[in-house]
């Protein structure tokens, strides 16, 4: 295990990092957060917004929703909040992903022949957004607290090899989860393949958490990382540690703390994996009362039930019960051992 320092600003003020010589303007991501996201009355229209803003999947009866809304004419200054936001501006979300979105609201408002400018120069925006080297990003907000994380990740599903260059869906389930039940305060937590480090990030900025340690085996992730800490702490890092943990080569004794909590989103892909993962769980939940929370895709039954019957089973590790609360479409679960 090695660690990577996390970039820290020298400055006291929360909008001026300095770099060596060069000073360069930071703001906070929370700066841009969405208040006219208030005024907006149908839940269905602020869900599009934060999907819009996350670059995912946008369903069918939200796009309706949203067409509905622009078609009133009333709602045209929110209308041009959501698509020109400045958290847009500054943290642009895959460029495919917006382009898709946009020519799908034109096409249903086309179809009763209304067209709607505000639509059209956001589609032109996206068209001519520079591809970023392939990175984009994703913005995150919690409406009860207004914050707002933003993670930067790659638009490719696996890139250098691994999966952890882009950002899954259930990190950001598990980041949610974190900020609306958990209790964090003052523990040590240790997040494992912690990817562009979501849900990482949503434990350390809704909790005092005491210590935070982000790990995964490949080197980019952990650059990766290191940017992602970098735009959503640049002064509050100090218990934030970046440390290369490849489960599979795990020595225990090179980590600082036992962490109390480990979290882990979108782990359970590959059977492979398990036995290494679930040494690596073993080796870490020393204490008597440290727990894992795991957040996972429901992709293949008979993968998870390898898992949770098998490998942990053979770890003496017991899964203690299943929360499926925020769950839209059963489609994931959330698993504490
Ligand atoms: C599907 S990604 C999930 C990333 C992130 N947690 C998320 O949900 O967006 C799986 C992550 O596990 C990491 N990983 C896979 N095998 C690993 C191993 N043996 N040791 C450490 N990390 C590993 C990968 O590098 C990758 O970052």
């Amino acid at each position: 295990m090695e660690s990577v320092g996390v970039q820290e600003s020298s400055s006291q003020n929360p909008d001026v990092a300095n770099k060596g010589d060069k000073e360069t303007k930071f703001v906070y991501p929370d700066s841009f957060y969405p208040k006219f996201l208030n005024e907006i009355k149908d839940q269905d229209v602020v869900l599009f917004f934060k999907y819009y803003i996350s670059g995912v999947e946008i369903n069918e009866s939200l796009l309706d929703s949203f067409t509905s809304f622009i078609i009133n004419e009333e709602n045209s200054p929110l209308v041009e909040q959501i698509l020109h936001s400045n958290l847009l501006k500054h943290y642009p979300t895959s460029k495919s992903n917006r382009i898709q979105v946009l020519k799908r609201i034109i096409a249903r408002l086309s179809f009763q022949s209304i067209f709607n400018d505000t639509l059209f120069e956001a589609l032109s925006n996206a068209i001519i957004t520079k591809n970023d080297g392939g990175y984009s990003y994703r913005s995150f907000i919690d409406m009860k607290k207004g914050g707002v994380i933003v993670v930067r990740k790659m638009d490719a599903l696996v890139t250098f090899g691994t999966t952890g260059m882009t950002c899954w869906r259930a990190s950001a389930v598990l980041a949610e989860y974190i900020s609306r039940f958990c209790d964090f305060d003052d523990k040590n937590l240790l997040e494992l393949g912690a990817g562009c480090g979501l849900s990482g990030i949503a434990a350390a900025k809704y909790h005092n958490v005491k210590n935070l340690y982000f790990t995964d085996r490949s080197e980019q992730v952990l650059e990766q990382l290191n940017e992602n800490i970098r735009i959503n702490f640049p002064e509050e890092s100090r218990n934030i540690t970046i440390q290369k943990l490849d489960w599979d080569h795990f020595n225990e004794e090179e980590l600082l703390v036992s962490p109390d909590i480990i979290l882990g989103a979108d782990l359970l892909y590959n059977e492979n994996s398990f036995p290494g993962l679930c040494s690596a769980l073993k080796k870490l939940l020393t204490k008597h009362d440290s727990y894992a929370i795991f957040a996972h895709n429901i992709r293949n039954r008979c993968t998870l039930e390898t898992f949770f019957d098998v490998e942990l089973a053979r770890h003496n590790l017991k899964p203690k019960r299943i929360c499926q609360a925020l769950l839209p479409k059963d489609e994931k679960g959330i698993d504490f051992f």
